[in-house]
């Protein structure tokens, strides 16, 4: 019973972390994205997600940075990059203050639409994506993640100046 309860918690983990990051990708290509060689910064990234996970997936063809603001997550990231031997930058700083820019800029479970999207408009040269658990209430473009195991939606804005 109790194997049966932590296989079920180590799905839940795979399913709503790991996939649901990688999920972007969709997002990224039906969007007609191409990631090859382009900077890549995940806003608040807590534990990782969803950056980790897509720089597993892309490898070299994505430069990742990673911005978070509490020490202790930031310590984290730094172990995580070591065990796992993947490059990517930590900022440990409020995304606020963060002076660079990057093409893309994405975010996941970050907070109201109207407080992140301007946040990440000054960090993004091209592209933003947030992660949305449902659909986006206003005129927004997004895409629809539709897997046997995740529903969810990514707001996609493409700066034009
Ligand atoms: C709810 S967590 C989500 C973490 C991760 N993106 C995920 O999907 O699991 C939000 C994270 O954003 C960080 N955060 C919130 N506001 C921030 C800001 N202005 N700059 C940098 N990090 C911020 C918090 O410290 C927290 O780790």
């Amino acid at each position: 019973m109790h194997n049966l309860t932590g296989v079920r918690e180590d799905k839940d983990i795979v399913v709503r972390h790991f996939l649901d990051s990688v999920s972007l990708s969709l997002c990224l290509r039906e969007k007609g994205v191409k990631v090859e060689g382009l900077s890549l910064c995940d806003v608040g990234t807590g534990a990782g997600f969803p950056g980790v996970p897509l720089k597993i997936y892309y490898g070299e063809r994505l430069e990742l940075t990673l911005i978070e603001a509490v020490a202790k997550k930031c310590s984290f990231l730094e172990y995580l990059r070591v065990r796992l031997g993947i490059p990517y930058r930590v900022l440990c700083k409020e995304a606020q203050k963060v002076q660079e820019k990057f093409t893309v800029v994405v975010s996941r479970a970050l907070g109201r639409l109207e407080e992140v999207i301007p946040l990440m408009e000054g960090l993004s040269e091209k592209y933003l994506l947030v992660m949305k658990g449902r659909e986006p209430e206003g005129d927004y473009d997004y895409c629809k993640i539709d897997l046997p195991d995740i529903q969810s939606y990514v707001l996609f804005l493409a700066k034009t100046r």
